[in-house]
């Protein structure tokens, strides 16, 4: 990858938003009123909101002045056919259904498909796919090849499916699988890509059973720019071509327009059949709106059919990614321990290692949280022990999951590069002093998604 040095930002500042740094002491005060949980904070109280790149983003100019013209009829939208034909341009796809966001682009998919007893195969299914797949009694299916599980490796394409894998589960139960899914880039094991040849092959895997391959595209941009980084074959062609190949494999895509949309709210689904997509309004006029709209207001729409050409400009990609790249850079110098090589939209940095003196119990991933915030008014989000355990309701034991992290996930064209050494200098400064830490002791959870309101205690020393 090209040095950060020999390039500049390939956009300037129009518009400012103020943030307050604040001292240790106030942020000591107000973590202990949110119960040592970063989401309970007021983000006034945040420095540094790396909590997730979902829709923090930034928008552009063009995407504002479009804002301005959007067609807010509640039928027939003019911003509505400017999506179409922008889904059209950059993804291949000839139909287009709006919705609020990407889970409810999961949810009309689902509604479709998923019946009681059925497996869905994918490399990674994001928490709200798996939720949604949960909800109809079916199993969700993570076949991610081995390599994707290693936490530091040079592997360049760690988001692959096992192919063989793939292969032997469809074949053991065809009649229960209603059709495959490939998350690109996969998000739960720290942005990874998805190699072309990987998405081809399970397309012809899927094909060869009669199953339809749909992609959630969320992040698809930062996929199709390490494509073209990472595989030699794809050295020479454009962004936008790469896009269009990846999605020419698949009958359609969900979408979350909160990330690689350059939006601050929507999503859709897109297909290639006129059939599926019949089906898919039929739910979506229940669940989201009429077609031309489906939850989304028209001003929305247009600012999206601006974001999503955007996104696939290869000076943008390059700085985006290169920004994530940079702090992943800076935090291994300092010694830190994270997933590499860093993914496409945030740096994940393993807790478990970082603070080896910390027992499972006493929350790792959730304790490094807590201290980034508590030391420089950093917020990223635990993806550990505290968001992926829970209580065995039948031994009433609590199940681990394997990996304590903590993400640190850079919203798109907000920050720049000294908010991210900002970032590297907290870590550093804790790095000093982790032996000194101890950790916390979980005292309220919900029965599901307990993260989201749990409460701790910090231990004594
Ligand atoms: N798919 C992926 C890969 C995601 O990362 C997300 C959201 C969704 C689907 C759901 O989309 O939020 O628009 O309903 N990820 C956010 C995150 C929440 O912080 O990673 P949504």
């Amino acid at each position: 990858m090209k040095s950060r040095d020999s390039y500049a930002e390939p956009w300037r500042i129009k518009m400012v938003e103020s943030i307050r740094p604040t001292t240790s002491q106030e942020r000591m005060t107000r973590i202990k009123e949110a119960g040592f949980n970063l989401f309970n904070l007021a983000s006034n109280d945040v420095y540094v909101d790396l909590l997730t790149d979902s829709g923090t983003t930034a928008m552009s100019d063009a995407q504002w002045a479009a804002l301005m013209l959007g067609d807010e009829a509640y039928a027939g939208s003019r911003s509505f056919f400017q999506l179409k034909q922008a889904v059209q341009d950059v993804m291949g796809f000839p139909y287009v259904v709006p919705t609020h966001q990407g889970r409810a682009a999961e949810n009309i998919l689902m509604t479709m498909f998923v019946k009681p007893e059925m497996l869905v195969p994918g490399n990674m299914h994001f928490d709200t796919t798996e939720g949604h797949i949960r909800l109809r009694k079916a199993e969700p299916k993570n076949l991610l090849a081995e390599k994707g599980y290693e936490i530091g490796s040079c592997e360049l394409f760690k988001g692959d499916i096992d192919l063989e894998k793939l292969e032997q589960q469809i074949t053991s139960a065809r009649d229960r699988i209603p059709f495959v899914m490939l998350t690109i880039t996969c998000n739960n094991n720290g942005g990874q890509p998805v190699s072309m040849h990987n998405i081809r092959q399970t397309a012809e895997i899927a094909r060869r059973h009669n199953l339809p391959l749909f992609l959630d595209a969320a992040r698809f941009a930062e996929n199709a720019y390490f494509i073209k980084q990472r595989d030699p074959a794809y050295a020479s062609k454009s962004i936008p071509e790469i896009a269009l190949e990846m999605f020419s494999y698949a009958d359609g895509c969900t979408m979350s327009a909160k990330k690689d949309g350059m939006v601050n709210i929507g999503g859709f689904l897109a297909f290639r059949e006129e059939s599926l997509y019949r089906r898919a309004v039929e739910w979506q006029i229940v669940y989201e709106g009429f077609a031309t709209y489906g939850g989304m207001a028209g001003r929305d729409l247009a600012a999206l059919s601006v974001g999503l050409r955007e996104v696939v400009d290869e000076r943008y990609l390059e700085d985006r990614c290169g920004q994530v790249e940079l702090l992943g850079d800076m935090l291994q110098e300092h010694g830190v321990p994270i997933i590499t090589p860093v993914g496409g939209h945030g740096v994940y940095v393993d807790a478990r290692q970082f603070y080896s003196h910390l027992a499972r119990e006493h929350f790792p991933a959730q304790t490094l949280a807590v201290d980034l915030y508590v030391e420089g008014g950093v917020r990223g989000v635990e993806l550990g022990g505290c968001a992926f355990g829970y209580v065995d309701p039948d031994t009433g034991l609590e199940v681990w999951p394997e990996l304590e992290l903590v993400r640190l996930a850079i919203p798109r064209r907000v920050y720049t590069d000294r908010h991210i050494a900002h970032v590297a200098r907290t870590f550093a400064e804790l790095a000093q002093k982790r032996r000194e830490r101890t950790g916390l002791r979980l005292i309220y959870q919900a029965p599901v998604m307990r993260h989201f309101t749990a409460r701790f205690e910090r231990l004594e020393r």
